[in-house]
């Protein structure tokens, strides 16, 4: 058999290239390609015939999967009810944002309600881990703990004990012996990934797999593992903050979208089930710069405060900073907001901040961005009572968006007023507040400060 070419993989993302070149074309990253011998050397390899496999209808009828609950509400509504057997779950988040505190709590839960429960850690020894759970509170759960890195040993080791669940925390510390390549290498990372997948689904183990991600969003491991499992989660927050969301991004038994929210305290993750509340508890006095915005998290509303600060820029080019928020997103309301209602920035510095840490990827969140730049700009305060959602387009129209009545209806739970949308939008009976409809972004600047 022709021995096949070799393959160069850019270890920080993963690009395959013909030759070795000291810059990765993809990525940009320096000295990262390696030389890598291919898996298979496509179909001409195929000789012999394989056998046939076994084929079924889409007819047949099937239980849904029965799910175990965790016990923890919010990971439940992210896993889309619960526990899937012998699923895959990628759990992804910056190191030290509290992943395997969260697992750790998990797995303590899980084997609580008596489901059998593997936690291997290749990155803390056993003493440690039980450290930390004896901090938690969870010293007497029924959870077995191993310290390994070695892939094959693992698998041999779950093969024997037959668990329901089996943690690996982390994926980038895993190796696999006959991998020719670092521990945390892209090479390194999918082999193990999918030697994981695949023993999921054929014991009937469901595996969570940590992977951390890097601040640059360069991630030598989840992006490459992310379509290999079933579902994938993220664990993000701004640090500084103590909340925590875990974001379900891809889910093939449930809502993708759906987020849980945390907080972190010095006994561990506590469940947050009004984030609501806790987002807007400490809201400052009403100040110009400041909407409130009420908006979607997967099946559940969420409002959220969205600050502005803008200042004359002692800049050529004026600062604009976002967090919590596309950038991407700021530019083309800024844009609107100069072509269609006659408001420039040219010369003044923006900053835009979700407060609470919380990142707001819904276009009906430019609402309540615009006021906000608008009354932080005109030095108006919008009323405290009030807010605002609905999505701008290129025209300057508003246009309606989904689940206007559920959003209304958190509002009015939380004590708010009076509501601003876009027309057409489908406002139910008894929305509980007052809810002007407005047909594009210039009425409402007009009407509520009086600018444009
Ligand atoms: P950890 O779960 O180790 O993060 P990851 O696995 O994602 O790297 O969490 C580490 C952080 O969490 C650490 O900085 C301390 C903080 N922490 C608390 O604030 N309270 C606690 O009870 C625990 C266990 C950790
Ligand atoms: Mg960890």
């Amino acid at each position: 058999m022709a021995k096949s070419s070799p393959v160069f993989t850019c270890q920080t993302c993963g690009a395959v290239h013909r030759k070795w070149a000291g810059r990765c074309d993809a990525c940009g990253a320096w000295n990262s390609i390696t030389e890598e011998t291919p898996l298979s050397s496509g179909p001409k390899a195929l000789g012999s015939k394989g056998r046939t496999i076994a084929l079924t209808d889409l007819a047949t009828e099937e239980a849904p999967p029965p799910r175990t609950s965790s016990g923890i509400d919010e990971l439940d509504r992210v896993l889309g009810g619960g526990l899937v057997p012998a699923s895959a779950i990628l759990v992804g988040g910056d190191p030290g944002i509290g992943k395997s505190t969260l697992l750790l709590q998990a797995a303590a839960s899980f084997a609580n309600g008596g489901v059998k429960c593997l936690y291997i850690s290749g990155e803390e020894a056993p003493a440690q881990v039980r450290m930390r759970a004896q901090r938690l509170g969870l010293g007497q759960a029924p959870v077995a703990l191993g310290a390994e890195t070695n892939l094959r040993d693992i698998l041999t080791t779950l093969d024997a004990e037959r668990p329901a669940l089996a943690i690996i925390d982390s994926i980038q510390t895993m190796w696999l012996d006959n991998v020719e390549s670092a521990p945390g290498s892209v090479a390194q990372v999918r082999a193990s990934a999918h030697e994981l997948v695949t023993f999921a689904k054929r014991r009937g183990v469901a595996i969570v797999i940590v992977g951390h991600v890097t601040k640059e969003g360069q991630i030598a491991g989840p992006r490459v593992v992310e379509h290999m499992v079933d579902t994938v989660l993220y664990f993000e927050g701004e640090r500084g903050h103590q909340f925590r969301i875990l974001r379900a991004v891809k889910n093939r038994f449930g809502p993708a979208d759906e987020i849980g929210v945390f907080e972190m305290t010095g006994g561990g993750l506590a469940q947050v089930s009004n984030p609501s509340a806790l987002f807007l508890s400490d809201r400052d006095q009403p100040a110009p710069g400041s909407a409130v915005f009420a908006g979607i998290e997967g099946t559940r509303p969420v409002l959220t405060e969205i600050q502005a600060l803008v200042a004359p820029s002692p800049l050529g080019t004026p600062r604009r900073t976002v967090v919590g928020l596309d950038s991407g997103r700021l530019s083309t309301i800024l844009a609107v907001l100069e072509a269609r209602c006659g408001i420039p920035f040219a010369g003044l510095d923006v900053f835009l901040n979700v407060a609470g840490g919380m990142r707001v990827s819904e276009p009906a969140a430019d609402l309540a961005v615009a006021a906000a730049l608008v009354s932080a700009r005109e030095d108006v305060a919008i009323p405290p009572d009030m807010v605002l959602f609905g999505e701008i387009s290129l025209s300057g129209a508003l246009r309606p968006v989904t689940q206007t009545e559920s959003r209304l209806k958190e509002a009015s739970k939380l004590g708010f007023s009076q509501a601003v949308a876009p027309t057409r939008s489908k406002v139910g009976q008894d929305a509980g507040m007052r809810v002007r409809q407005m047909p594009d972004l210039a009425a409402f600047v007009g009407e509520m400060f009086g600018a444009g």
